[in-house]
């Protein structure tokens, strides 16, 4: 009789694409009545980079997962599963950008979809990797993050405009042996209770493209802030404090806090919660702003490329987005260090 020997999921390597063009706080008080001083008191952001007219989700998903390919060591046809979260994808409705992205890439024959999740699509993107690794049925699964959010932001709504960035970040998720170098938990929840606190209203088949839609911008992304920023503060905080305890890691323990980058308050009001110290916390809010399901892989390469994520090293993700969304993960870096 032969035993069939566990398998798990490892975080084998990261990547990510930053676009080109940067839209500073100087740039948007010449756009819409607001102020440097405003934006960074109110969300930390100073920059965040914009895609060019002619650059889509697909293509930044696309260059972030070939960087992710290469560092992992494996060749694009070991790739088994594309999976990109994304609210921002070439097209509304088909083809999927996972198809494109894996087009892009020449990976031929691969099982290929998208995750809509908003700002935690990656880590539920992550969540599918690790069932499909360990359930046998893949080997090497492609998670990407990609956003191209200024398309559906309404540049004339500085409640909304100053927040979002585009970009791209991938992760290579593989079949281990080495228990050690798995995933240790993930948790990956929704409440629609709440769906109107984050929506971009059309298109869709509510409401499919007309004049109508144009005349009143429901092509844009709406939100109320001030709920959602309550509701994320104690959502990012409830779901760290359940993970870490359900894994009985306290949270000093922890190496790399790296949670959604959406404003600079909510991460702070969450980390102070936590008690974590500043240097366990990534922070690239400044510099992005708000990449929704890119903003956790962009986060975690910028860790990895500083040299300050090493093989081995625990990272806690902890994300919150529309739907109302929300996931966190307790997982190793198990790739090689820079
Ligand atoms: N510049 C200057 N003033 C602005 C402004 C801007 N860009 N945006 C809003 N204001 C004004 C408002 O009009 C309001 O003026 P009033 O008091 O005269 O009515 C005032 O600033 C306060 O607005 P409010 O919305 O209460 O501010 P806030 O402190 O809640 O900050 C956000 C607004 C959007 C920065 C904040 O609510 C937030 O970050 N929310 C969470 C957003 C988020 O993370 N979304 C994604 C989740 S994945």
């Amino acid at each position: 009789m032969s035993v069939t020997q566990p398998v798990y999921a490892a975080f084998r390597a990261i990547g990510a694409y930053v676009p080109q063009k940067i839209l500073s706080n100087a740039d948007l008080e010449k756009m819409v009545d607001t102020s440097d001083e405003w934006i960074t008191k109110r969300t930390g952001i100073k920059e965040r980079h914009i895609a060019a007219d002619n650059e889509f989700t697909s293509d930044m998903g696309a260059k972030a997962a070939a960087l992710a390919i290469k560092r992992s060591g494996l060749e694009k046809e070991e790739i088994d599963l594309v999976v990109c979260a994304t609210v921002t994808p070439d097209y509304f409705n088909m083809p999927s950008t996972a198809c494109i992205i894996s087009d892009k890439l020449g990976i031929k024959n691969v099982q290929a979809f998208d995750i809509s999740a908003a700002c935690s699509g990656f880590v539920y993107g992550l969540s599918v990797a690790k069932a499909f690794v360990e359930s046998g049925m893949r080997k090497n699964v492609l998670v990407i993050g990609a956003e191209k959010f200024s398309s559906i932001v309404d540049y004339t709504d500085r409640s909304t405009c100053i927040l979002f960035g585009d970009g791209a970040g991938a992760a290579v998720i593989s079949a281990t042996k080495n228990k050690e170098e798995g995933f240790v938990d993930i948790h990956a929840s929704a409440d629609g209770a709440y769906a109107d606190f984050l929506v971009t209203p059309a298109p869709g088949s509510r409401n499919p493209v007309s004049q109508k839609v144009l005349d009143e911008g429901l092509q844009y992304v709406q939100m109320k802030g001030n709920e959602t920023f309550k509701l994320a503060v104690k959502t990012l905080t409830k779901d760290v404090k359940e993970i870490l305890e359900k894994n009985n890691i306290r949270s000093e323990e922890i190496p790399h806090f790296i949670p959604h980058q959406a404003n600079y308050r909510i991460i702070k009001a969450v980390g102070d919660a936590l008690k974590m110290r500043e240097d366990q916390v990534a922070l690239t809010v400044h510099k992005y702003g708000n990449t929704s399901a890119a903003s956790i892989p962009m986060a975690i390469n910028d860790l990895w490329e500083s040299g300050k994520l090493k093989k081995g090293e625990l990272m806690l993700l902890d994300t919150f987005g529309g739907g109302l969304t929300w996931a966190s993960a307790l997982l190793p870096f198990s790739g090689e260090s820079v």
